[in-house]
């Protein structure tokens, strides 16, 4: 299922610690940062951001991947996700969902205490994929447009 990072997948983690300071988390208090690469190898970055009316607060991962497809990428090959003091942290059921639309990313987050590598289809094995299931992740038909 699991698996330990390679020297680049725990460089990856490393750069998803230093958002969390920039996390705005004023009432869970649980900051988190995201870094999601695609197909360039650029890192897209996001922050969870809390609101007072807490439904809408928004995930690092969710954040992290609307700045993907806003630089004009449509495919994840990796999430790293680091939360603050070095708790564990693996994406929400949300955010899972989420990134399937895009692709099978490999997920850098500590599990454990550690930091382990898991496919997004480990965590998430039955995403929602469109009524017919003919559309949706994973990998949907916007991380079908590769190479971008
Ligand atoms: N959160 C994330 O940003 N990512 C996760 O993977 C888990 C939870 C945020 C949402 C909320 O702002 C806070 O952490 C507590 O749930």
């Amino acid at each position: 299922m699991s698996r330990a990072p390679e020297p680049a997948e725990r460089l990856l983690f490393e750069e998803a610690a230093t958002l969390v300071d920039n996390a705005y988390a004023p009432y869970s208090g649980f900051a988190v940062g995201a870094v999601v690469v695609g197909p360039s190898g650029r890192s897209h970055h996001g922050v969870n951001v809390e609101n007072a009316s807490y439904p809408a607060g928004l995930c690092a991962e969710r954040a992290a991947l609307a700045a993907m497809v806003a630089f004009g990428e449509r495919s994840v090959r990796s999430v790293a996700v680091a939360a603050v003091g070095g708790q564990d942290c693996l994406p929400c059921g949300l955010c899972l969902q989420a990134l399937s639309e895009f692709g099978d990313p490999e997920i850098v987050a500590r599990l454990g205490g550690e930091v382990r590598v898991t496919p997004l289809s480990d965590l998430l094995t039955a995403p929602f994929a469109g009524g017919d299931g003919a559309r949706g992740g994973p990998a949907g038909p916007g991380a079908e447009e590769a190479g971008r």
